[in-house]
């Protein structure tokens, strides 16, 4: 049995993307492996965050983690600033980080954009804080999307560090990205990621965005002129992520979707890809409702807590040992 984490930030409703890059396989994996998931409560604030906002989203995640088929008696299911060990081993990793190897992560560059004195010091010090997300409970597989991998690198290159500078304590974590789906594309701008913080609300389909919605903003996806539902995401990005998400939704491979749409246009292509995401989501967005204001969902994060704190704890204790803190006990 391997041990598995992921975390999602509760910085906005989750996207598509989220859920068919990450969430999605999460469901899949508790079923043989010992999985943690995290609401990353910590990495949000990295940037400006409304305080009634953070909460509802933080709740929100924990019911949408749940209603996609999370099921709390297989996996842990935790918010990340409830369980102190990781901001403390965060700090821990943060003094064998060095500031060049994170200025180097391309998300904090892209994020950085308005210069050093407009961001946090926090926005750089992103990934050692991941790192101790994943190191505390000695993951063998991360499950993400393609964005995070860069992230993972330097997680495998703190542990290794950590592991041969004092002890040798740290599992080194593997990736797992999947092979469809693990960068779901703007529907307005193919050539970028889709993104819960894009300013356009048509770039991308929130989990919770209704039947109506979810219609109207693939129907509007940016495409191209030539009418043919063919696979090329050089010259075709906007269809080749519409059959990307169509594929991932239906089960059907992203070939015989091609020879199912040879004689159709864009227009028929584009309702049955709306279709396939409402039928996905609605299902999820049913048991969400039932959900967001349950007294179970407290219950349950209140139990993630307890069962997480007390394997991060011991890991924590074994890092601080290695590093010479505090005193022997
Ligand atoms: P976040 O919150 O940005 O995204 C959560 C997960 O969704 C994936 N994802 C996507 N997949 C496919 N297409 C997209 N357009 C898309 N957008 C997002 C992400 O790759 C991710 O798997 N740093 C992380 C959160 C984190 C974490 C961790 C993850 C904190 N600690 C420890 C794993 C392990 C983040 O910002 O993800």
């Amino acid at each position: 049995m391997s041990t598995i984490f992921s975390g999602i930030q509760p910085s906005g409703t989750l996207t598509l993307g989220n859920y068919l890059g990450a969430m999605k396989h999460f469901v899949d994996l508790q079923e043989e492996d010992n999985c943690y998931f995290c609401i990353v409560d910590e990495h949000a604030i990295t940037v400006p965050q409304d305080r009634l906002k953070l909460r509802e989203n933080i709740r929100s995640l924990a019911a949408l983690y749940l209603a996609s088929g999370i099921d709390p008696d297989k996996s842990t299911l935790f918010i990340q600033s409830e369980v102190s060990a990781h901001t403390q081993l965060g700090w821990m990793l943060q003094c064998v980080s060095y500031i060049g190897e994170l200025e180097r992560m391309t998300q904090f560059k892209d994020k950085s954009t308005v210069g050093k004195e407009g961001v946090s010091a926090g926005l750089l010090t992103y990934p050692p804080l991941m790192a101790s997300d994943i190191l505390l409970y000695q993951t063998d597989i991360v499950p993400v999307g393609e964005d995070q991998k860069q992230h993972l690198e330097l997680t495998r290159n703190l542990a290794q560090r950590f592991n041969s500078k004092f002890n040798d304590i740290f599992t080194v974590p593997e990736v797992s990205i999947p092979k469809v789906g693990a960068r779901i594309m703007s529907l307005q701008d193919p050539t970028k990621k889709m993104s819960k913080s894009d300013e356009n609300q048509k770039s991308f389909i929130s989990m919770l965005d209704d039947e109506k919605k979810i219609i109207k903003k693939i129907k509007s996806a940016v495409t191209d002129s030539d009418g043919i539902v063919k696979y090329d995401k050089e010259n075709k990005p906007g269809v080749a992520n519409l059959l990307t998400i169509y594929s991932i939704c239906t089960g059907k491979s992203i070939p015989s979707l091609e020879e199912e749409y040879k004689n159709k246009g864009y227009g028929d292509f584009k309702q049955d890809v709306a279709e396939a995401v409402v039928k996905t989501l609605k299902p999820i967005q049913e048991r969400y409702e039932e959900l967001i204001h349950s007294d179970q969902l407290d219950e349950i994060l209140d139990k993630g807590a307890e069962k997480a704190s007390f394997t991060a704890n011991k890991m924590l204790q074994k890092a601080k040992k290695a590093m010479g803190l505090g005193r022997v006990k």
